[in-house]
C-alpha cells in the first residue's frame, strides 16, 4: 500500500518538521512493503533525512528556471533533492484553472525528467449521479496527452464530490471504478476523498486499491498514523 498526505495550504516548515520527527519515529511498525508519501507546501520544503518518507511536492511549474512570476521549476526542486510531484489534483484543475493541456504539459516535462508522479482525476457530483459509464468517460478524458505506459506513474482516484467533505465514495463506488480504471491503466492506484480512521480498513481492502492520497485526516501525525498502521 501507499500512504500518501497532501498537505495543500497547510503546515508551515517548523510543523512540517515537527510532524516529520514524530511521523518517523512511528514507522518502525509499518508494513516494510508500504510507502509512505509527504507532501507540504513548497515553503515547508528544507533538507529532511528519511529512509521511511518520499517528500513530494504539490505542484510546480514545468520549466527549469526563467520569467514566471510566482512560480517554481526544476532548479528550485533540485535544491531539495524532490522527485516526486502530483499533477492533477482537482483544485488545481477547478479552483486554479488549469487545462487538461497544460496539465498534459507539465506531465511531459516532469516525465522528462524521470519524476515519480502521481496524477490525479477525478469526477464531480453531477457526472457521478449520471452512472458509472458517465463517469468512465470523464475520467478517460482526464488522461488526454497523459502517457500512461510511463514507468513512474501512480494515479490517484479522487472523487471531487468526496474531497474534504467527509462523504466517502462507498466501498461499491470505489471497486467498480478502481476495476474499470484498471482496465485502462495499469499501474497502481490510490482512492483519495474523505479517507480516514473510521474507513481506512475497509477501503484498503478492496482488490484494486494500492494506497490512498490523503487531506484531512493527513494534518496531523496521529490521524495520518492511524491509516498507515491500521493493519
Ligand atoms: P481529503 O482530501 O482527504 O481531505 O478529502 C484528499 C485530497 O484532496 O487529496
Amino acid at each position: 500500500m501507499i500512504y500518501a498526505a497532501n498537505f495543500k495550504t497547510n503546515h508551515t516548515r517548523e510543523t512540517t518538521r515537527e510532524y516529520l520527527t514524530k511521523l518517523q519515529l512511528q514507522l518502525f511498525k509499518k508494513n516494510p512493503n508500504d510507502k509512505v508519501y509527504v507532501f507540504p507546501p513548497l515553503t515547508a520544503l528544507d533538507d529532511y533525512q528519511s529512509n521511511d518518507v518520499t517528500i513530494g511536492v504539490q505542484n510546480a511549474y514545468p520549466v527549469k528556471n526563467g520569467a514566471f512570476t510566482g512560480e517554481v521549476g526544476l532548479e528550485q526542486l533540485a535544491e531539495f533533492n524532490i522527485n516526486t510531484i502530483l499533477i492533477g489534483h482537482s483544485e488545481r484543475r477547478d479552483i486554479l484553472g488549469e487545462s487538461q493541456e497544460f496539465i498534459a504539459k507539465k506531465f511531459d516535462f516532469f516525465k522528462e525528467q524521470g519524476f515519480e508522479i502521481i496524477y490525479c482525476i477525478g469526477e464531480s457530483l453531477e457526472i457521478r449521479e449520471q452512472g458509472l459509464d458517465a463517469v468512465m468517460e470523464h475520467l478517460v478524458s482526464q488522461f488526454e496527452g497523459i502517457d500512461t505506459t510511463y514507468d513512474n506513474f501512480v494515479v490517484a482516484y479522487e472523487p471531487i464530490w468526496a474531497i474534504g467533505t467527509g462523504r466517502t465514495a462507498s466501498v461499491e463506488e470505489i471497486t467498480q471504478t478502481h476495476n474499470a480504471l484498471k482496465k485502462v491503466v495499469d499501474k497502481p492506484l490510490l482512492y483519495g476523498g474523505s479517507v480516514k480512521g473510521s474507513n481506512i480498513k475497509e477501503i484498503a481492502e478492496i482488490e484494486n486499491v494500492d494506497g490512498v492520497l490523503v487531506g484531512g485526516a493527513s494534518l496531523k501525525t496521529d490521524t495520518f498514523l492511524e491509516l498507515v498502521l491500521h493493519s
